[in-house]
């Protein structure tokens, strides 16, 4: 049986969270080991510049997301594991690509519309403001991510649904002019993969500044759960589960049948300093041993190098003779060959 080709891509514009850990690395490092499975995970560095300008940053954020996913346990030799830079073809499909979009359907993308708007309510803004040919081409660049590895799966978050149905009409209408070359992808949405909220109560996010970062050290993580907003409810008089920060941590990390045993707490009025003290507890048994793996490879960058460059050459086996056959079914090839 040949593998199902799994695929995502994480943009490299900051430090992994809690949140980043429960909804994307944790399924995505499971699904490593599922021997039906090949993996392609990769580092977005070109998706980080239509966010980011800060150069710093996004190299930062490359060490720091590469040495999450090794340290987590990536199995490297079912996954290909690389950063996108490293795979030139990946911009040459997307020019490919580029030449068979539509301008109307980009027009239609969430991300360029919401900009749009937001110039809009300042009356007489020009609607384009402040917007890059990047921002309103990055469909197009994600399309190639995907369709140069022929994808079938793409493990995503529910914003970027949309961006998956574009790489499937840009992947039908390039078939429809050059002949059946790409997979037509679908989206997964991990049922069970969760959505954490952060310490003010909103969702987890970079951009509300409310995240745990992954690796913080032990008394720091400490300090940062006992941040956690709670109401002030005092100890001993019942508390609810729904809509508590706490708990909807506490049930990423902790097995179905200690999950019931502390909905039993609640409803007894367990203290929230007792609380934070557990869900302390439970994320750190989790994560103990991966930050002391993490941290000593953050010593040793050289090796996440090298492991980066093994997993483009691995994709490269792929996507060098892909592109080559892309080439001549545009046209693009040697005069008298
Ligand atoms: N745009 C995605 C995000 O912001 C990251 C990404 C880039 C991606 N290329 C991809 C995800 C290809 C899946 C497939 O989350």
């Amino acid at each position: 049986m040949s593998k199902s080709i799994v695929l995502t891509g994480i943009t490299t514009t900051g430090t992994p969270h809690l949140g980043n850990y429960a909804g994307a690395i944790r399924p995505a490092i499971n699904a490593s080991k599922n021997e039906n499975v090949r993996p392609f995970y990769f580092l977005a560095d070109y998706h980080a510049l239509i966010k980011c300008q800060e150069p710093a940053r996004v190299k930062q954020s490359s060490l720091e997301i590469a040495a999450s996913w090794l340290a987590l346990g990536l199995d490297t030799e079912n996954a290909v594991f690389y950063r996108q830079s490293d795979v030139p073809e990946i911009l040459e499909l997307t020019w490919l690509l580029t030449c068979v979009t539509a301008k109307g359907l980009m027009n239609r993308a969430h991300a360029y519309k919401a900009a749009v708007a937001e110039n809009e309510e300042n009356e007489g803004a020009d609607p384009d403001k402040g917007i890059t040919m990047g921002l309103f081409s990055y469909p197009i660049l994600m399309a190639a991510d995907i369709l140069l590895f022929n994808a079938s799966h793409v493990p995503v978050g529910k914003d970027q649904i949309q961006h998956i149905e574009m790489a499937r009409d840009i992947a039908s209408r390039f078939n429809h002019i050059y002949g059946e070359h790409f997979t037509l992808p679908e989206a997964v949405l991990d049922a069970n993969a969760a959505t954490l909220l952060g310490l003010d109560g909103r969702k987890m996010s970079k951009s509300y500044n409310n995240t745990i970062p992954l690796f913080e050290p032990e008394n720091k993580l400490r300090k940062l759960i006992n941040k956690i907003k709670t109401n002030s409810l005092e100890p001993g008089q019942p508390k609810d589960t729904s809509d508590c920060t706490l708990f909807g941590i506490y049930q990423a990390f902790a097995a179905p049948h200690e999950v019931e045993s502390i909905r039993v707490r609640y409803a007894e009025g367990i203290s929230w300093g007792e609380m934070k003290q557990i869900l302390f507890e439970k994320i750190n048994a989790e994560i103990a041993p991966s930050r002391e793996r993490y941290q000593a490879l953050l010593e040793a960058p050289e090796h996440i190098e090298r492991q980066l460059l093994a997993g483009a050459a691995k994709a490269r086996d792929i996507s060098q003779p892909f592109m080559q056959t892309l080439r001549q079914a545009v046209g693009i090839a040697k005069i008298g060959g």
